[in-house]
């Protein structure tokens, strides 16, 4: 038998269970399944059994406990499942946050050469050891604050090699630190410098060299694109995606972000798993989605540090019935934070949210939407033992206590990472 963990005296747990099975949508968005009184036996890797204190406690011999970590009455919840990261970049961009607030706009800064492309530039210049150490450093951020899975996006390199190289990075950090990563090949992020004027080019490129060989070499699971006006338009993007999904990798989309160009409406045509920001999707397009099984991924930090006022409609897609996700969209352009708790915030405030759909939004419907609900996402006997131990006997102060930090002890597959 392995290591026996016992976290007990938890006032509040948020198991995430409820009655209905799948991603949650409607009302079952908000079940939390809250237990009072509560502990949890963790049994190496895993969760052994979760209840009341009395029930757990019931039968478990002491001497057969390894570690003990009193909650004082604290909230516990799973960790946070973060569904849309772009974790593998080099150098920052403040002064292109400073020429935002001087009055440009985000796809203007793109257009003159600035966004992806400056950091595509930065990302090839860099080696491997320099870039792996400022991931490193990103990941143990969102860690702190409570993440204990992420997709992770490749994006920044634009070219054969510097994609590959940061796949094979998103690989190698997967054993070197405690954050599992969901890797997704996004090397249709932007058009790189050298195919400005030859785009039909670099479709090719994608289409005939990268995505076999990132196929074939099981460097992603998932395959996304920028569809978006002025970058890929939805012709092209169905072409890409088309070609991923022969290759076997499963769809997300950077979809309808700044114009309704029809990406929603692609997302459920190409069947893809997520359509991630959608802040100018279309009536139908969210109809369609629906239909299709689509889940929404929202990204409210991006609204709110590109300052555009405009956040996607939450409750209009979760009247449709489609089982929403929220996420940082951690990266150094639109939206660099790696606070989870933030995130709820502005969910609640504006994608309104209630802290409930929140916390079910960033925990178990993400994990569904990576393949690893069987895994992460709640806090149920089989599953691995992600969770947080929070400094606030109430899950509803996250939203409410905004821009702080309330995450106290992260567990991450049973062992103590913070
Ligand atoms: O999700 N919109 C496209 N991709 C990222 C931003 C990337 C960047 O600006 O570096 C996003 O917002
Ligand atoms: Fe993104």
């Amino acid at each position: 038998m392995g290591a026996r963990f016992l976290i007990r005296n938890i006032g509040q747990l948020l198991t995430i269970r409820s009655s209905d099975t799948g991603p949650r949508i409607g009302k079952y968005l908000s079940e939390l399944g809250i237990i009072e009184d509560a502990a949890i036996l963790i049994n190496g890797e895993k969760i052994a059994k979760v209840g009341k204190e009395k029930e757990v406690l019931k039968g478990l011999k002491r001497s057969s406990i390894t570690d003990e970590i009193d909650a004082k009455r604290m909230m516990v919840s799973p960790g946070f499942v973060d569904p849309h990261t772009h974790p593998i970049f080099y150098g920052t961009r403040e002064e292109e946050f400073c020429m935002r607030l001087a009055g440009m706009k985000y796809m203007e800064i793109a257009q003159a050469g600035g966004g992806i492309r400056n950091s595509a530039r930065r990302f090839r210049n860099a080696s491997k050891t320099e870039i792996k150490r400022q991931t490193k450093a990103v990941l143990k951020r969102l860690l702190r604050h409570g993440i204990t899975t992420i997709e992770a996006k490749s994006g920044y390199g634009l070219s054969f090699e510097s994609e590959v190289r940061a796949l094979e990075i998103i690989r190698e950090l997967n054993g070197q630190q405690p954050i599992d990563m969901v890797p997704t090949f996004l090397g249709a992020h932007e058009f790189p410098d050298e195919y400005r004027d030859k785009r039909d080019e670099y479709i090719r490129i994608i289409i005939e060299e990268m995505i076999p060989y990132v196929a074939k070499h099981n460097l992603a699971e998932f395959c996304d694109i920028f569809c978006e006006e002025g970058v890929f338009d939805i012709e092209q993007s169905r072409k890409i995606l088309t070609a991923a999904k022969r290759h076997g990798l499963k769809i997300r989309m950077h979809a309808d972000e700044i114009h309704p160009i029809g990406g929603a409406e692609l997302a459920a045509e190409v069947e893809a798993r997520t359509a991630d920001h959608l802040v100018a999707a279309s009536d139908e397009g969210i109809r369609l989605m629906a239909k299709a099984g689509v889940m929404p991924v929202l990204l409210p930090g991006t609204s709110f540090s590109l300052n555009t006022g405009k956040y996607a409609r939450a409750r209009d897609m979760i009247a449709a019935g489609l089982a929403i996700c929220i996420s940082t969209d951690c990266n150094p352009g639109s939206s660099y934070t790696e606070s989870a708790s933030m995130i709820i915030s502005l969910a609640c405030l504006h994608l309104k949210l209630t802290p409930e759909e929140a916390f079910v939004a960033y925990t178990l419907n993400p994990a569904y939407s990576l393949d690893r609900n069987h895994l992460y996402g709640s806090i149920e006997t089989g599953k691995i033992a992600d969770l947080i131990i929070w400094e606030t006997p109430n899950y509803k102060e996250v939203p409410y206590h905004f821009g702080v930090n309330l995450v106290g002890k992260v567990i991450k597959r049973g062992k103590r990472v913070v």
